[in-house]
């Protein structure tokens, strides 16, 4: 008989890590350095044992990254991959998640629609293996991130216009070059041009790391910061200071945020309500504002 049993990593480490080297390092050839990580300390973990084997694992983050699923080759297509995802699902609603996130090997992105994941982004290579990242909303959409929790974010696009659309005073934006998908959609140009507009103190800070797409189009948000100087305002990241980062980030009046890796296939996450953590990204984009230069290109009117 299959049984699922969450269990601790101090106890059971030996059996899951013996299970994942066979799956993973063996069978898959991914580095063993890699398979090993410093989130195994902290994260959740389940183990399928049948008939006294273990047969399955898998493993669930803090922040709702489900990752480290494996089932013994042997027992592949029984269901039990299956079980395991339902019992992180179950525990992850129980402990009030949004929403769950991972980045699934190509072949095993149909395994998780059927668990009810949606795939987004384009396919990336981790480990020496394709990946494409999914996600599984626990909580109804409309309620994402208003409880001060973070959701997985699917359409960057869409999620950065409910961000400046709630946004009364202030948009601080770090980007690589104001992508026009993203930042040059009229409904986004729209809002800005209005949020700008509405208070004398109102500010949007346009923070990008690379300016030289923005010199071959005319981008109409590169436009707008043109014909409203006075309070949006752009500036170029120096060389050193993009050694340092490895996050994108959209700011919104103290407490709204969605922050987007700049590796790992740019996976995204968001909250409209996370004061604390705003506040740590906001103290960090003021250090980079301060010693970020100019663009005297993007300054002049075309
Ligand atoms: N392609 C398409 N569908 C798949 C699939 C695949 N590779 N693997 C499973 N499914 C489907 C099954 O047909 C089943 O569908 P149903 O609900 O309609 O019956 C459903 O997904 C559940 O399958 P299940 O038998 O529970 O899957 P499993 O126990 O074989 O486990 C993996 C699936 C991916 C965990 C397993 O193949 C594995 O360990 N692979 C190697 C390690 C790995 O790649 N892990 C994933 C890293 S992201």
């Amino acid at each position: 008989m299959l049984t699922i049993e969450q269990v601790s990593w101090a106890e059971h480490w030996r059996e899951l890590t013996a299970l994942r080297r066979r799956v993973f390092v063996e069978e898959q050839k991914v580095p063993v350095e890699l398979e090993l990580d410093e989130h195994d300390f902290s994260a959740r973990h389940w183990r399928a044992i049948l008939n006294n084997e273990v047969v399955g694992t898998v493993r669930l983050l803090e922040d709702g990254h489900v990752g480290r699923m494996a089932v013994a080759a042997d027992h592949r297509g029984q269901g039990i991959g299956r079980e395991l995802l339902t019992a992180v699902i179950q525990d992850a609603i129980a402990l009030g998640l949004e929403s769950l996130h991972l980045a699934a090997q190509e072949h095993a992105i149909e395994f998780y629609e059927r668990a009810g994941f949606k795939a987004f982004g384009d396919l990336f290579w981790d480990a020496g293996i394709l990946h494409r990242n999914m996600s599984r909303v626990l909580r109804p959409e409309e309620r994402l991130g208003d409880d001060g929790a973070k959701f997985a974010v699917h359409s960057l696009a869409d999620s950065a216009l409910s961000l400046v659309s709630r946004s009364r005073r202030q948009v601080w934006l770090l980007c690589r070059c104001l992508e026009p998908e993203v930042y040059a959609q009229p409904r986004m140009i729209e809002l800005l041009s209005n949020l700008a507009r509405k208070h004398r103190d109102s500010e949007v800070r346009l923070l990008i790391s690379d300016d030289r797409p923005l010199r071959e189009s005319r981008h109409p948000l590169v436009e707008l910061s043109q014909r409203l100087s006075s309070s949006i305002h752009i500036r170029v990241l120096r060389k050193e200071q993009l050694a340092e980062l490895n996050e994108y980030y959209l700011l919104g009046d103290g407490e709204a945020i969605i922050v987007q890796h700049m590796h790992r296939g740019g996976s995204a996450w968001g909250s409209f309500s996370l004061r604390p953590t705003v506040r740590t990204y906001r103290e960090q984009f003021d250090r980079l504002w301060q010693h970020a230069r100019p663009s005297p290109w993007l300054r002049r009117l075309p």
